[in-house]
This record gives structure tokens, C-alpha cells and sequence, in this order.
């Protein structure tokens, strides 16, 4: 048994001479909430369509679940849950039907699947559309319907196609809160995004993807290891603190920004930094107000390889 729900082996994809995906590996071990991140037209999609066998690969190896894509594509199928970027062809169905439908696809019973159809309608609440047909709902609507369909054959792996980009900011904290829930159920999940925030609340991995390359991949904590600079500090008396911290050896530099220290580490004594500042604080009967790195440390790692900026 591999340790990789998907691997893919020099991924590669071109449309016409357009080289889209090129040279892509893929590892997404197995239990990990697996963050695909990259701009609009990275490849994101493409590669997706690749896993999932909707689009033959130019080069390249894919193995999902210990199995041969495409050659054991059905098999594949049956324990992998997809949630397309566009989702439900189905119009003329009614949002039970269209569950009950993919249940019985994924090899449930028949009161088995009617049985799923509605806790899933529950779940990913839908429960008071389940008599209108796809083509009434909404995008939001649909995404949610969607990812109930791709949860209904209880599968151990995911593979989510930007599947917030249609919620509003409600929808996309309940969405997160169910994927942490499913990663605890031991389900891998892989899902692609363009939003770097959703990515850190959800991912405890990561692979950004740049003009359909592979430009970092791992445990968001070990990427981030040394990322995190620049921390924002307020506590009640801000010049006392500054004045403590100005000659110490593991800060570069502090300064004052409205109303905030931001204090640059020196990453090679940073440890020291979080255990004396505290120290002080306690020993001083300061109060606490604000601890916490100026940016996000995967932002850091973006904003250095995307010099040219990222569209959302
Ligand atoms: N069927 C296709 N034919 C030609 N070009 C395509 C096709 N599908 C996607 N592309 C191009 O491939 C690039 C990557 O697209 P996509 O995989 O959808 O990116 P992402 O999902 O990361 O936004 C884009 O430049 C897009 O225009
Ligand atoms: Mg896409």
C-alpha cells in the first residue's frame, strides 16, 4: 500500500502548443486536507479533469487510491468524491432526484440512497429544495447540492474543484468547518482555490501551482517554517515594550505603525522572541492586546515567487 492517495508522475498537458500542465508531481499523502493553490489559469482545473479521467493526460503517470488512472477509472470513481468547478448537468431533475441519481451511481440501494439524499440535503443545507429542479437554483445553490453528491457515496477521497467560490462569507465558514470534520472522519481532501486564507484555515498541506507547474509542495507548517518575520505586537504600554526590545539580538528592527509594534525577527534566535516577550509582559503587568505575524506566512511565501501579483 502506497502512502499517497494521489500521485501523479510528470503530469503533463498541452492544448494545441499551449503547454498547460507541465511536469506535474503530484503527492497528496493519504488523511491530509490538501490545498491545490494557484491564480486564475494556472492549471488548476485542467489537472483536476486529468485526476478525475474527464481529460486524457499528453504525458504523464496518475495513480489514485493505489490504482491506475485511467485504466481503473471505474473502480477509481466509486471511492473518489468530485466536485466539478462547474457543477450539476443534470437541469430537468429535481435536487433529490439528482441525489438519489448519484447514489445509486455510486453503487447505493435504492432506499439506501434516498436515505443519504436527504441527510446530505440536511447537511449541506438544501433540505427546502429538494423538490426544485437544477435549473432553478442558484450558484450557491448548486455548489452546495454538489458537494452532496460528492459526499454521498461516503468516498475516501475528495477531489473539490473551487467549491466555495460561489458561497457567500457564511457558506464558505460552514464549508470549512465540514471539511476539518471530514479530515477527522480520516477522509482525504483534495481542493483547489485561488484564496490563500481559505487555503490556511483548511489545509494542513499545500501545492501551489504556477503556469501549470508545481512550485512548492508540503506540510503548510514545514513551508512556513521561516516565514513569519514580521509580528504585530500592542500591549497596553507600547514604548515600554519598544524600549525593551530595541537592542535585543533576535529583532532587526521595531518600529511603530499606528498604534502597533511591528517588530522584523532575526529567524535564527526568533525562538527567544516568543519566549521573552511574554516574560516581560507578565513581569511588567502589561496587558496583551495583539500577538500575531504581520502577514500570513504562506501570503510571504506567495508574495516572493509571484512578483508580479495574484489576481483574485
Ligand atoms: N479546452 C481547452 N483548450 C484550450 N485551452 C484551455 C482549455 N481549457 C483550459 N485552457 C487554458 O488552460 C489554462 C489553465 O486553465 P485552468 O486549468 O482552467 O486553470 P485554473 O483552474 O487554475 O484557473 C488557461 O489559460 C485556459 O485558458
Ligand atoms: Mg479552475
Amino acid at each position: 500500500m502506497a502512502d499517497y492517495a494521489i500521485e501523479t508522475l510528470g503530469l503533463t498537458k498541452f492544448f494545441g502548443k499551449r503547454n498547460i500542465v507541465y511536469n506535474l508531481d503530484l503527492r497528496v499523502p493519504k488523511g491530509v486536507v490538501y490545498g491545490f493553490l494557484g491564480p486564475n489559469g494556472a492549471g488548476k482545473t485542467t489537472t483536476i479533469k486529468m485526476l478525475t479521467g474527464a481529460l486524457k493526460p499528453t504525458y504523464g503517470e496518475i495513480r489514485i487510491l493505489d490504482l491506475e488512472m485511467p485504466r481503473e477509472r471505474v473502480e477509481i470513481m466509486r471511492k473518489v468524491g468530485y466536485m466539478p468547478e462547474k457543477p450539476l448537468a443534470y437541469e430537468d431533475m429535481t435536487v433529490f432526484e439528482f441525489l438519489v441519481y448519484m447514489g445509486r451511481l455510486s453503487g447505493l440501494g435504492r432506499e439506501e440512497a434516498r436515505a443519504r439524499a436527504r441527510e446530505l440535503m440536511a447537511y449541506t443545507g438544501v433540505g427546502r429544495l429538494a423538490f426544485n429542479r437544477v435549473r432553478e437554483l442558484s450558484s450557491g445553490q448548486r455548489q452546495r447540492v454538489s458537494f452532496a453528491s460528492a459526499l454521498i457515496g461516503d468516498p475516501e477521497l475528495l477531489i473539490l474543484d473551487e467549491p466555495t467560490s460561489n458561497l457567500d462569507p457564511i457558506g464558505r465558514i460552514e464549508f470549512i468547518g465540514k471539511v476539518l470534520e471530514l479530515a477527522k472522519a480520516g477522509k482525504t481532501v483534495f481542493l483547489s482555490s485561488h484564496i490563500v486564507s481559505e487555503i490556511e484555515r483548511t489545509c494542513n498541506y499545500v501545492g501551489i501551482i504556477k503556469d501549470g507547474q508545481m512550485i512548492e509542495q508540503g506540510r503548510v507548517k514545514d513551508l512556513t517554517r521561516f516565514e513569519s518575520n514580521d509580528y504585530d505586537v500592542v500591549v497596553s504600554d507600547n514604548a515600554r515594550l519598544m524600549e525593551f526590545l530595541r537592542d535585543k539580538v533576535y529583532v532587526r528592527e521595531v518600529w511603530e505603525e499606528e498604534g502597533i509594534l511591528r517588530v522584523r525577527l532575526d529567524e535564527r534566535f526568533a525562538e527567544r522572541f516568543f519566549t521573552e516577550v511574554p516574560r516581560f509582559i507578565g513581569e511588567n503587568g502589561l496587558a496583551l492586546k495583539l500577538f500575531k505575524p504581520h502577514t500570513s506566512p504562506l501570503e510571504r511565501i506567495l508574495m516572493k515567487r509571484f512578483n508580479a501579483g495574484w489576481e483574485e
